[in-house]
């Protein structure tokens, strides 16, 4: 439990890759996605079935990445559009372990991701107490800041582990 996040490159095939781009781009805009303009500035949908599929297919991988057998729960597409972001959060419970996947970007250079260092059971415990899982004024989010160690992935075509016990951000938010 010592080793997350985990950084996969390469994972897909070329063409596997492919069409994942196609589906989001031309599949995608006809689904009816939820929009969230307060933090994220983003729209997203959850457990499309074109992504549960490959979800599933990822279970033995993910059990041996993770070292214990796990079941999927739910996927998520998160689009982010101009000046969005990925606010300091820790997932929800239903997270035990979560991958991620950058799909595209429109930008050319990589998209940090900020995670924290794992965090002990009772430091995830008084986090989740105080309700801080979304921390929202500034205070709070710089003590959370300043409190933690952080680690930077440059986003580009990856797929990241890591598991509940990771208080993460993305670029827009100052560490
Ligand atoms: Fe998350």
């Amino acid at each position: 439990m010592d080793n997350y996040p985990i950084v996969v490159e390469n994972f897909f095939s070329e063409a596997t890759h492919d069409g994942i781009k196609k589906f989001v781009n031309e599949i995608v805009p006809l689904l009816p996605t939820e929009v969230d303009e307060k933090d994220f500035i983003r729209e997203y949908i959850h457990n499309v079935p074109f992504f549960v599929d490959i979800h599933h297919q990822l279970t033995d991988f993910a059990s041996e990445c993770f070292g214990e057998q796990v079941k999927p729960s739910y996927c998520f597409l998160s689009m982010y559009k101009e000046g969005g972001m990925c606010p300091l959060h820790i997932d929800r419970p239903q997270c035990r372990y979560t991958i991620d996947y950058l799909v595209q970007t429109t930008q050319s250079e990589p998209w940090p991701i900020k995670i924290s260092d794992i965090l002990s059971e009772e430091q995830l415990d008084s986090i989740l107490e105080k309700k801080l899982s979304h921390p929202e004024t500034d205070e709070i989010i710089n003590m959370i800041i300043n409190h933690n160690t952080w680690s930077t992935i440059n986003l580009l075509r990856i797929k990241l582990f890591y598991t509940r016990e990771h208080i993460l951000g993305i670029t827009g938010q100052k560490l």
